[in-house]
């Protein structure tokens, strides 16, 4: 089989990560060889990198410090990872990949676009997933979902409007690549959003 490659994105408080675990485990059940990946992180260097980023005492962090090294993470994550997974076969799927850098950067921290691609274009050669699952929900909403379970980071230490233009950022993507991007309710219960991903993969994968 030709490897897959399946991207989860979404707003802070969304249930990406579980969504991403149900979906391997239910792969993996069906017999595929599934690599469960994230990002940042998903390499050694990455999750060097990851702690950089979320660190709440790196609250000086310019916007394109943050930039450059989400970037760093998803280069070396592509070549370690992403790549040799979809050149033996195996379905892969990333927490988190480009589109996040364009919602959180670009729509989030107002970075300009055009720079945002330059950059991107050095990082992945403009890699994007087969299929990427976009867990919506309001910003309010998942920013209190995310306190209840006491995670927090740098990127969530972010006021409410910060998150309401991440979410327009997603908006705006789904909009512009209806084909890749599949817009999902995240405010239904979790088995009930399961079952929906994986009728959406499995129609995709064929
Ligand atoms: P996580 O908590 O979903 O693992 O994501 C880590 C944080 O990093 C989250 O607040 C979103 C943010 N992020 C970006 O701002 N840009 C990116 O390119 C990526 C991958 C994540």
């Amino acid at each position: 089989m030709k490897g897959r490659f399946i991207s989860l994105e979404g707003i802070e408080g969304t249930g990406k990560s579980t969504q991403a675990k149900l979906l391997s485990d239910y792969l993996k059940e069906k017999g595929f060889e599934v690599v469960l990946t994230e990002e940042p992180g998903g390499t050694q260097i990455g999750l060097r990198i990851r702690e950089l980023l979320l660190s709440v005492e790196h609250k000086g962090m310019t916007a394109v410090t943050e930039l450059l090294l989400y970037n760093a993470s998803r280069s070396q994550h592509i070549r370690e990872i992403i790549l040799p997974a979809i050149s033996r076969g195996a379905i892969i799927i990333t927490d988190r990949f480009t589109d996040s850098t364009i919602a959180y950067q670009g729509f989030g921290r107002g970075i300009d676009q055009g720079l945002i691609d330059s950059i991107d274009l050095i990082a992945t050669g403009r890699l994007r997933p087969d299929i990427t699952i976009l867990l919506d929900l309001d910003a309010e909403v998942g920013l209190k979902r995310n306190k209840g379970i006491n995670k927090t980071d740098r990127l969530e230490l972010e006021d409410l409007e910060f998150h309401q233009r991440v979410r327009n950022g997603y908006h705006n993507l789904a909009e512009k690549e209806p084909e890749r991007i599949k817009l999902i309710d995240a405010s239904a219960d979790i088995q009930e959003i399961h079952n929906r991903i994986s009728s959406i993969i499995t129609n995709f994968i064929g």
